[in-house]
């Protein structure tokens, strides 16, 4: 019952400190953060889509207490988008955004992030691509998805994330699979309260294949956001049963979390996206990703130990 946890750890500044001042904390880091520069990422974005992977890019950075930073994260993901350009691979990189990021939490926050992230999704329309809203904590939801449908007046293709432990959200993807619509659908990741959400993997899990087979038989672009092996057969055979083609649904996955899945399932034909972060605020993306698999944390632990 590690993940807990590290997921309240996650909240803590002090734990912050600790762990973003250890000296080996940056190998383990490096994993799944890799690198905290747009110069640093380029490579990789160049290495991946070599390999046939598609990519959708989270500029990490969710803690912002200030409007000013939650302006310099737009830029940021402004400035991702120029080199983009630059390299010609729009339209294989998307954007994901954690509205936090844009003001979500601070006073008249919900304006403020919309007003922050509307010109990235402008930017990244005016390069073929475009942006998914990622899914926060319980408390952040009924926000984002009303920024969602605002930004889809003018920018339809633009996606959002469901969350497979929460009770709202089967209601959530009846109303989303619509057509036009882009919906990822991942577990969940963050610490949500037993009135909001199921506690057990198993039934998470069944929630997943529940909501899953709603996006399959509805008429959007489902995003499967999952490194699970069963929950990615089952997708594929969901998939079958309601018709799709291959173009027609896509398999997402993190940087630095089975790496040769991704490329196993873009080799049979599969849309495959790897959710890439960099930046240098990656201590709650991090912890999130050491509560998922305690194995994660015996590395980190052992790591630090050993040097
Ligand atoms: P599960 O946790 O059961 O893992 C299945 C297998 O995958 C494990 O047995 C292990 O082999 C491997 N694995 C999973 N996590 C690992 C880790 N951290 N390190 C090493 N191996 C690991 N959540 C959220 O709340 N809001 C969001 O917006 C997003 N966005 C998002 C985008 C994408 C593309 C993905 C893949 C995931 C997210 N998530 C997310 C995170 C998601 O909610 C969930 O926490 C993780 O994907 C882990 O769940 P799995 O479905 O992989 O299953």
């Amino acid at each position: 019952m590690l993940g807990p946890v590290i997921l309240a750890a996650s909240r803590s500044d002090r734990m912050r400190r600790l762990i973003s001042a250890a000296p080996v904390t940056k190998q383990v880091v490096d994993r799944f953060i890799p690198g905290e520069t747009v110069a640093d990422i380029v490579p990789i974005i160049k290495d991946l889509t070599a390999k046939g992977l598609e990519l959708t890019m989270d500029v990490v950075g969710e803690d912002i207490t200030t409007p000013e930073q939650a302006t310099a994260a737009r830029d940021a993901y402004l400035a991702l988008i120029d080199h983009l350009k630059d390299l010609g691979l729009g339209e294989r990189v998307e954007m994901s955004v954690k509205l936090s990021m844009f003001g979500q939490a601070l006073e008249g926050g919900h304006e403020l992030a919309l007003a922050n992230v509307r010109p990235v999704v402008e930017a990244a329309a005016a390069i073929g691509t475009t942006v998914t809203l990622d899914a926060e904590d319980h408390t952040t939801l009924d926000s984002m998805f009303a920024i969602h449908e605002e930004l889809r007046k003018d920018f339809p293709q633009t996606g959002c994330v469901i969350q497979a432990y929460l009770f709202r959200t089967e209601a959530d993807a009846r109303r989303l699979a619509e057509s036009g619509s882009r919906v990822r659908l991942v577990k969940g990741a963050y610490k949500e309260p037993a009135e909001v959400a199921y506690q057990q993997k198993h039934e998470i899990d069944k929630a997943y294949v529940r909501i899953l087979r709603t996006l399959m038989e509805g008429e959007g672009y489902p995003m499967i956001g999952s490194h699970d092996p069963r929950l990615i057969a089952i997708a594929q055979e969901l998939a079958h049963k309601a018709g799709r083609k291959l173009d027609e649904y896509e398999f997402q996955m993190l940087y630095g979390i089975r790496g040769d899945e991704h490329l196993r399932l873009a080799a049979e034909g599969h849309r495959m996206r790897v959710y890439t972060a960099y930046g240098t605020d990656w201590y709650g993306y991090f912890m999130r990703r050491l509560a998922e698999k305690p194995a994660n944390l015996r590395f980190f632990l052992r790591s630090m130990v050993s040097k």
